[in-house]
């Protein structure tokens, strides 16, 4: 693909095909477009079979570590006399992230088609989908599509005749986005405070209830339908050899049309904006997140990184959840870090010392440098605190809130360097003034917008 070429070539809507529709959350309409014939495919294999295929399809995981999903259903011991579970991972909070909330607001069969096809090939008869909280109206549309599938005869006793039986319980969190780390949200789904487990023994072994478990992303489950009905062959035509198939790509800041964007993994961000408009008129690309904000940032160097989990590593940062934030030159970097460490800060669950106190000081620190009340020495004590959570903290939360200090620092220590010399903010003087005030305010986020 080059960056000329049309929207129509270079995305591949599979999982979005049929968003545009009229009431696209229902069954009606996702069976016009091919819904549950992946299941059909699937109820004439062998379980194992099941899990071969998707193994050999290459899908990744596409909640942020890209860990190959086959071989993660094929760790659950078999012939072991306990349930087994599957648990659906759609905690959605990190910032920029917006791929799994649309998806079941538009389709929610595709999940419970994928959940039916992966409990089936790890013989579960119970699963569990796991949402944040606070989007009700989702909430409602997947226990409406939960309940349509079970009269359909999709879920329930007896699966369209197979003998198989599966039950979908759709649990709502409360918000915290320490719930989407795996183990943290077992415990809260287990009714107990969400904080990450220690690990081993890993879900795949002691999960829900002390029993072997699966932890899937929403995206992961939704493109295991595809697989089936189209074949293995087909996924791996799209993207590259080692990060094949489809992907979500979350598009939001300042560019023309925000939004969500199906495409081949390997594309690059020059792509995506040809075919979104483009940075804002007027303005151009000052940095960028490729997989959220708790992946370190890139700059308009890295337009033609290609978008899959071997090239941005390669390039110094990680796929994450294809949550491409991107910032104009309009945007004081300092500020976006501060904002960033803050929701770290508050989200951080406090079980480790490095991640609790650590972030509390970040932000200290960041909220007087953007104040223009830095002093001598304060970029070098940033960068000693990032490094003493990243890394030595308990989960992945902590390497998360390092990633923007670390990375902006990389790229923009002159910008910084500037709020402490200038003892201001350059892009937003009367903000500063007005921090410089109430230097342990607890700003909103309303108060505190970046700059738009
Ligand atoms: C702080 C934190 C938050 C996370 N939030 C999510 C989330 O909202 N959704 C998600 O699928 N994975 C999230 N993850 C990753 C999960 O722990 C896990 O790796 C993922 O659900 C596995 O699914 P996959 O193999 O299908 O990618 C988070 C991890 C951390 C450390
Ligand atoms: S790194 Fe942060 S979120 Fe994770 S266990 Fe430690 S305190 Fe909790």
């Amino acid at each position: 693909m080059t960056s000329a070429e049309p929207a129509e070539k270079l995305l591949s809507p599979v999982l979005s095909a049929s968003w545009d529709d009229n009431r696209p959350w229902t069954l009606a309409t996702y069976r016009r477009h091919d819904g549950y014939k992946g299941l059909q495919t699937a109820l004439a294999m062998p379980p194992d079979d099941v899990i071969a295929l998707v193994k050999e399809s290459g899908l990744r995981g596409r909640g942020g570590a890209g860990f190959p999903t086959g071989m993660k259903w094929q760790f659950i011991p078999q012939n072991d006399g306990k349930p087994h579970y599957l648990v659906v991972n759609a905690d959605e909070s990190e910032p920029g992230t917006c791929k799994d909330i649309p998806l079941l607001f538009a389709n929610p069969h595709s999940l419970i088609e994928g959940m039916i096809i992966a409990s089936y090939a790890i013989r579960c008869d119970h699963a569990f989908i796991y949402l944040r909280g606070e989007v009700v109206p989702v909430l409602r549309r997947l226990h409406a599509a939960v309940a349509e599938a079970y009269q359909a005869g999709y879920l329930g006793k007896n699966i369209l005749g197979s003998g198989i039986d599966l039950d979908i319980t759709v649990h709502a969190g409360a918000g915290a986005y320490i719930c989407g780390e795996e183990t943290a949200l077992l415990d809260s789904l287990e009714g107990l405070r969400g904080q990450p487990r220690l690990r081993p023994p890993f879900p795949a072994i002691a999960g829900l209830y002390a029993c072997p478990t699966v932890v899937n992303n929403v995206e992961s489950i939704a493109s295991v339908p595809p697989i089936l009905a189209r074949g293995k062959e087909w996924f791996k035509a799209l993207g590259t050899e080692k990060s094949p198939g489809f992907t979500l790509y979350s598009l939001s800041g300042h560019v023309t049309n925000p939004g969500q964007y199906e495409a081949p993994l390997g594309v690059t961000l020059r792509q995506l904006l040809d075919v979104s408009g483009g940075i804002r008129a007027g303005h151009r690309l000052k940095f960028w997140t490729p997989g959220g904000s708790s992946t370190p940032m890139f700059t308009d160097e890295h337009l033609d990184v290609p978008l899959d989990y071997e090239g941005v590593g390669a390039a110094g940062s990680m796929l994450g959840t294809k949550a491409l934030q991107i910032f104009d030159e309009t945007t004081c970097v300092v500020r976006a870090v501060t904002r960033w460490t803050e929701f770290y800060a508050h989200e951080s669950c406090g079980k480790c010392t490095p991640c609790r106190e650590g972030t509390y000081w970040l932000v200290q620190l960041l909220r007087r440098i953007e104040a223009g009340q830095g002093v001598d020495g304060d970029l070098e004590k940033l960068l000693d605190i990032a490094d003493n959570i990243n890394g030595k903290s308990f989960c992945a939360l902590g390497d998360g809130a390092a990633s923007p200090i670390v990375s902006s620092l990389q790229y923009f220590r002159a910008e910084y360097e500037q709020h402490l010399a200038e003892r201001r903010c350059p892009f937003d003087p009367a903000a500063a003034t007005v921090w410089a005030d109430r230097p342990n305010a607890h700003p909103s986020a309303t108060e505190r917008e970046v700059h738009a």
